[in-house]
């Protein structure tokens, strides 16, 4: 059996989980294999490494490897499993909320590849996910409000009840430092259920992409001027701009865009880009393969909470806009 983990969860997750306790099979032996933490090192090299140390150490196809960590450990580590020799078996055990919520089911594995995000991967299933909360507790707070930004896109996705439990939730003088589990069940319900119906992400599965066009290009932008922030809180403003979109173009209410970055956005650090970035983020959303033609966007929308709508083109002006009414009502 091997262990993969990252430098910072070695230090903070693994003490709490007292490998030497557990029990393997008759002759099996238990192999920790530490790679440096960072979404920059989830790389080809760094599963070469990974690959040598499974060679060199006779690993097998009857071997397991358990990925322990956040989204960037399970993706390299999924991959590496589904290829190495062909095949060996995974289990994730999810220490981000992150993590838990969106990465550790749904097949998705992959490592970065020349500058380009999950280049090269495959599907490929975990026999098991293991996801528990206490896990979380040394997550930096950052990491919390960007497991949160997947987490209310998911209940956005979901149901207006989910939605207003976390509204609520928000409401209720909270720091997301610790969250509801149903929060987390609810929303691996709502994953399972997109993945099971479209696993291959030709049609329904692209909903999950709600918030993340906007959510995506300040992301790029914020990481090329060295202050990037956390995946999940560049979602968290994204989907601010999804929602107001959705309400010039689909009609939906704007009770729940005030709610959204009133209550909700309010426990997040101001977006921190204005009307001189308009054009880059623009220039970063119009390469987007998925796009009619440059001067269409390709969103996923909401006509209703909970009633997505994949492949929505907007209008440059229209994004403009929507970023200007973002910073308007978040002040
Ligand atoms: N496969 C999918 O469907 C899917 C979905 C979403 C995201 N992802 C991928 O997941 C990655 C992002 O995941 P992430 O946000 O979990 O990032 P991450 O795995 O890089 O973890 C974030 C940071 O927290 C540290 N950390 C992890 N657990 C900790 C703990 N319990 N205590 C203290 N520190 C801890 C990590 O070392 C890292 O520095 C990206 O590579 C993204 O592409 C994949
Ligand atoms: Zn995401």
């Amino acid at each position: 059996v091997a262990l993969l983990t990252d430098s910072n969860v070695a230090a903070s997750v693994l003490p709490k989980l007292n490998t030497d306790e557990i029990e393997l099979p008759e002759g099996a032996m238990l192999k920790q294999i530490t790679i440096a933490a960072g979404d920059s090192n989830k790389s080809i090299s760094t599963a070469q490494d990974v690959w040598s140390e499974l060679s060199n150490g006779k690993f097998t196809r009857r071997s397991l490897l358990i990925n322990v960590g956040g989204g960037m450990v399970t993706d390299l580590g999924g991959f590496v499993a589904a290829t190495f020799k062909r095949g060996i078996a995974c289990v994730n055990i999810s220490t981000t909320l992150l993590g838990a919520v969106d990465a550790s089911i749904g097949g998705k594995t992959a490592v970065n590849f020349l500058g380009f995000k999950n280049e090269i991967g495959v599907f490929s299933d975990p026999v098991s996910t293991i996801i528990s909360p206490s896990l979380f507790n040394t997550l930096p707070h950052a990491e919390m409000l960007s497991g949160m930004g997947e987490t209310v896109k998911t209940a956005l996705l979901d149901s207006p009840k989910f939605f207003n439990d976390v509204m609520n939730f928000a409401r209720s003088e909270c720091n997301f430092d610790s969250i509801p589990t149903d929060f987390i069940t609810r929303s691996l319900d709502l994953k399972r259920r997109v993945v099971e119906e479209d696993p291959h992400e030709h049609g329904l599965r692209k909903c999950l992409n709600l918030g993340h066009t906007a959510g995506h290009a300040i992301e790029s932008l914020l990481n090329s001027q060295q202050r990037g922030m956390p995946h999940g809180i560049d979602v968290a403003w994204g989907l601010a701009i999804s929602l107001i979109i959705s309400h010039t173009k689909l009609g939906l209410p704007t009770d729940t865009i005030y709610s959204y970055i009133k209550d909700f956005l309010s426990l997040y650090p101001p977006m921190p880009l204005s009307c001189n970035d308009y054009n880059a983020l623009l220039e970063l959303m119009s390469h987007d393969k998925k796009n009619p033609d440059p001067n269409h966007i390709s969103f996923t929308l909401l006509s209703e909470i909970g009633k997505p709508v994949i492949d929505c083109f907007v209008s440059k002006d229209e994004i403009t806009s929507a970023f200007d009414i973002f910073r308007d009502i978040a002040g």
